[in-house]
């Protein structure tokens, strides 16, 4: 477990994170969070030049940040970056596997590339970052991993059907690793949020799909969640040692209307979903 300072969230001044997906949206969010906090932080980016904008922005501390160029579906290159950051620094506190990809539009039109690219990036990548970051927790007997998720983690939304099945395997390995983790001294969180205001919102469409209406109407909002807001809820969420960060508290009133009613929340869900299919904007 890392130490607690006085407001309730972890002490991070001085401690060593990588913060994967770190140059744009939440990764950017968190990276400047942990460097307010007087984290040092590897802001690992498959685009190099975004991580060097993080990095230059933050500099003049309280942290320091660091840009490196990752690949997160390269397993070996992830563990180079967990053993430069360790060779350096003599030790990884906060591994932040945040790098994410997404589709959304009809399944029968995903071609078996973008299936096996969403399962590369956001099922391998997180795999990548607990193989190479965990042993060096075990070891030191501290550390929190702590794997983005998302709302699709823990319920069903179909047009966006394989980023789901990938967000629900990231749920799935953060608590069961942290069952074992527990007696290492070493704590996982999932971050599960619902729409988030990055550029993920327009990426990834397929089909004519418009994601961020989607995902507006999806959660019943008109806007999506402040991504510099997710990232202090999260620090705040390691401090209390959550297994799950579930926000906003609207998606976890959703949550448990679908634990209590599966067989309603799901003919809801179709009925939605066809109102969606009905949106799609035929491509020119
Ligand atoms: N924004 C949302 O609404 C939302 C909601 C729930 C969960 N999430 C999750 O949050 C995470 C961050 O997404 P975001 O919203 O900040 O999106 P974003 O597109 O702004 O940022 C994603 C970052 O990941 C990087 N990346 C993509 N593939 C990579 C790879 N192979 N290796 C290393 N880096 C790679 C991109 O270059 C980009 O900088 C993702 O896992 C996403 O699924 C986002």
């Amino acid at each position: 477990m890392l130490g607690r300072r006085r407001r309730g969230g972890p002490d991070l001044a001085g401690k060593v994170a990588i913060v994967t997906g770190g140059g744009s949206g939440i990764g950017a969010a968190l990276t400047g969070a942990l460097a307010a906090e007087g984290a040092q932080v590897a802001c690992a980016d498959i685009d190099l030049p975004a991580a060097q904008r993080v990095a230059s922005s933050l500099l003049g501390g309280p942290g320091t940040v660091r840009a490196v160029r990752l690949d997160v579906t390269d397993g070996a290159a992830v563990q180079r970056v967990v053993d430069d950051v360790v060779a350096e620094s003599g030790r990884l506190d906060l591994m932040f596997n945040n790098a994410g990809i997404t589709w959304g539009g009809p399944t029968e039109m995903l071609t078996p590339e973008q299936w096996n690219a969403i399962i590369d990036v956001n099922i391998r990548g997180v795999v990548h970052g607990v193989a190479a970051a965990y042993p060096v927790m075990i070891e030191q007997r501290s550390g929190a991993i702590v794997n983005t998720a998302s709302m699709g983690g823990l319920v069903a939304a179909g047009l966006i059907t394989s980023y789901v099945m990938t967000k629900h395997a990231v749920v799935g390995l953060s608590l069961a690793l942290r069952t074992e983790a527990a007696g290492h001294g070493v704590t996982v969180l999932a971050v599960c949020p619902s729409a988030v205001e990055t550029p993920i919102l327009d990426k990834g469409s397929v089909g004519g799909f418009v994601g961020r209406s989607y995902y507006l109407a999806s959660q019943g909002s008109s806007t999506a969640y402040d991504a510099d807001r997710l990232a202090q809820d999260t620090l705040a969420a390691i401090g209390r040692d959550q297994p799950l960060l579930v926000v906003p508290r609207r998606s976890r009133i959703t949550w448990r209307i679908q634990r209590l009613a599966p067989g309603l929340t799901n003919r809801l869900a179709a009925q939605f979903i066809d109102r969606q299919r009905g949106q799609l904007r035929p491509e020119g």
